[in-house]
């Protein structure tokens, strides 16, 4: 027997439940999905997306690996009026956000607010939820208010520079100093040396880092091993994704420069389920109690940056959507048809739909032009992209040029993610494979995931 249903259908949920009963007889389920963004993350999504039923993927602006697994549309995030008009000319059933700017500028809002949007579902907070990642006052007030497990810190601004000076000197080296607002991934200093954290936290009260650091927010330094954890939830239910963990600095041995993240593991071996289960009774379930009694209606993802103290959870950060590099690891972890879980998280059914994880290990090396963190030559070629077995290499900073070949177009380049049955497997394929990749200037890190072997 066959039936053709379109879905979302008039009756969405029978269409649904015809689908997970009977899915091999549906010929023809369309879902359009719009993803937002253009780096490794978007591409790890819509990768994951493209293999479900029925998806056709557009990817706004994506890149030159976005391109193979849908169709690239070249929109300006900030433009909401261009992001609707392609939604409602596309007729487009669900947008997936992937970067926190749109968030924190209100693009849920916008979608929620007007008429024309109103069928279409998105993912992703509103902007009051999204403050939680927009403003580090914000989020720091919102644990101490719902008990979330965290640093101790102190709010800091011009009018309360003299406090700020003593909060520092009453805590330890390092000296940990926050700038409020976003700064793309740059507004935060730790510093060890307590005249240099002074004069830097009076340099960011003075616009270092802009509107961003007009409020400072000083921490107490954690210690400990960090992980990123992903939650998804529809506001009322929740699934935890697998979890992750980041590579931030650019050379080997954790050393150098802060990066936007150079490599990631899944799973992370010190997340045994009594830490995770600790996670979600300490964190997630706190933290999204907080979210209603606040009157924020949240659907989407949390992602969790832990710092893991002795099997104990802090939170050192929440963010509003997915970590890159970790989603080009956790999305190959995911099992069955993601876009399932999306739907039913929009409609605030998370609680209904079956999820599972894969029990291999991902590792992902992120290959990134000479030079980043600091400045960085463009438009290189590369090379090697064809007959890489047994990874997925995905795009972050890649673009077409003229003669359409695929070019270097950012800092952070391509994420290379191999499974195993070990880490070291895993790690193996991954860097048998990133050396038959070539641009002029590349970099990697050599060491991601030996930390953790000897944990495994
Ligand atoms: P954030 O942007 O808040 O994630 O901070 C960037 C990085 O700084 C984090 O990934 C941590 O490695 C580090 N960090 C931030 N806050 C703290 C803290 N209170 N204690 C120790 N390390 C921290
Ligand atoms: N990898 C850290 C982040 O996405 O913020």
């Amino acid at each position: 027997m066959e039936k053709i249903i379109m879905y979302p259908a008039d009756n969405e949920k029978d269409a649904l439940d015809w689908k997970t009963v009977q899915g091999q007889h549906i010929t023809a389920v369309r879902r359009n999905i719009l993803v937002l963004g253009s780096g490794g993350r978007e591409h790890a999504l819509a990768w994951k997306l493209a293999q479900g039923e029925g998806a056709h993927i557009f990817i706004a602006p994506g890149n030159a690996g976005t391109a193979q697994v849908g169709t690239n549309v070249n929109l300006k995030l900030s433009d909401f009026e261009a992001v609707k008009d392609f939604c409602l000319k596309q007729e487009i059933n669900l947008v997936v956000v992937g970067p926190e700017q749109p968030l924190v500028d209100g693009i849920v809002d916008f979608f929620k607010n007007d008429e024309a949007l109103k069928t279409i579902k998105i993912i992703g907070p509103d902007k009051r939820g999204a403050q939680l990642e927009g403003s580090k006052a914000f989020a720091k007030d919102f644990m101490e208010k719902y008990g979330v497990p965290t640093a101790k810190c102190l709010k800091v601004n011009k009018d309360n520079l003299d406090e700020g000076y003593k909060f520092l000197e009453s805590v330890k080296a390092p000296y940990v100093l926050k700038a409020d607002g976003l700064a793309a991934g740059k507004g935060v200093l730790i510093l060890n040396d307590l005249q240099e954290a002074k004069d830097e936290l009076a340099k960011m009260l003075n616009g270092k880092f802009g509107a961003a650091s007009s409020t400072v927010v000083i921490e107490e330094f954690l210690k400990g091993i960090e992980v990123s954890v992903f939650v998804l939830t529809d506001g009322e239910h929740y699934v935890l994704l697998p979890e992750a963990k980041d590579y931030k600095r650019i050379d080997d041995g954790d050393t150098g420069l802060n990066t936007g993240g150079m490599g990631a593991v899944s799973p992370v071996p010190f997340c045994t389920p009594d830490f995770l289960n600790r996670v979600e009774e300490r964190i997630v379930k706190p933290t999204l109690k907080g979210l209603k009694a606040e009157g924020i209606d949240y659907k989407g993802f949390i992602f969790l940056g832990l710092m893991n103290d002795g099997g104990n959870p802090y939170v050192i950060e929440y963010n509003v959507r997915m970590g890159d590099p970790e989603t080009e690891a956790v999305m190959t972890r995911i099992e069955g048809d993601f876009a399932d879980l999306l739907f039913a998280c929009a409609d605030g059914r998370l609680n209904e739909v079956h999820y599972a994880k894969s029990d291999k290990t991902a590792v992902t090396v992120m290959m990134v032009s000479g030079g980043y963190p600091e400045a960085y030559e463009k438009g290189k070629k590369m090379s090697g992209l064809e007959g890489l077995k047994d990874v997925v290499a995905f795009h972050a900073g890649t673009a077409f040029n003229t003669d359409n070949e695929v070019v270097t177009s950012g800092g952070r380049v391509i994420a290379v993610t191999a499974h195993g049955s070990s880490i070291e497997e895993a790690r193996t394929k991954a860097y048998r494979e990133v050396e038959k990749i070539h641009f002029e200037g590349v970099n990697y890190r050599h060491d991601i995931g030996l930390d953790l072997m000897q944990l495994q």
